[in-house]
């Protein structure tokens, strides 16, 4: 089953607890946590203690895309009962398979992002290990970008690469995704879409929850 996770980065803050609770309702998968240093990438966002505020407003499982330079030092105050994934970036580590082995004996799913310029070929020896391979379709920094076409043929060979060698690991994607782009990723062979601002800028989020996973398949 294909899954939608909406990204609280584009939520109203001062309200959280009521946001997330609003997805739930309307039958959203995951809870995507943008974490941002300021650092990797030019935006601070939000941390562990406000994604563990959550806990219990909310029983969608926690999807962590941490954007942060080091994630070693960090990944663990993500480890928590509701946290299904933690994501890394393949740019952010230096010894990539041991962040990924670590994440994984945390008992939580381990994956690992492409910037849109970063080809496949930097995850090749990492791709028998990851849960998730999270293909960027923005530079991550901000919500409300305009999606990069050029992505989605990641996503495509990330697809035929699976199969062909016979991983499972799931493919999501995260940027710039809403109505009019949805089901197109979906077919070429995404799992779980992220959507931040198609999500929580609408006016009926409900509804917009609703027909987005109606374009998923
Ligand atoms: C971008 C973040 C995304 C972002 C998506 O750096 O990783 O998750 O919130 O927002 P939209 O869907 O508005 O592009
Ligand atoms: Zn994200």
């Amino acid at each position: 089953m294909k899954r939608l996770a909406p990204s609280i980065l584009s939520a109203d803050f001062s309200q959280l607890g009521q946001d997330v609770k609003m997805i739930e309702e309307a039958g959203a998968h995951l809870v995507h946590v943008d974490v941002m240093d300021g650092h990797f990438v030019p935006n601070i966002t939000i941390g562990p203690l406000v994604m563990k505020s959550l806990q219990g407003k909310t029983s969608l499982p926690f999807d962590v895309h941490l954007m942060i330079s080091d994630p070693d030092k960090y990944y663990a105050d993500f480890v928590t009962p509701q946290t299904e994934f933690i994501c890394v970036h393949a740019e952010a580590c230096t010894h990539l398979h041991r962040t990924i082995q670590a994440i994984k004996a945390e008992g939580v799913k381990a994956g690992v992002s492409l910037n849109p310029a970063t080809p496949i070929s930097a995850i090749e020896y990492v791709l028998e290990d990851v849960d998730m391979v999270l293909v960027m379709s923005v530079n991550p920094g901000f919500g409300g970008q305009k999606f990069i076409p050029q992505t989605l043929r990641k996503v495509k060979e990330l697809d035929a690469i699976r199969k062909e060698r016979g991983l499972d690991f799931v493919i999501e994607i995260d940027g710039g995704v809403g109505l009019a782009n949805m089901k197109e990723v979906c077919d070429a062979g995404v799992d779980i879409a992220v959507a931040g601002s198609a999500v929580f800028g609408a006016e009926d989020v409900n509804a917009r929850v609703k027909e987005l996973i109606a374009l998923m398949g």
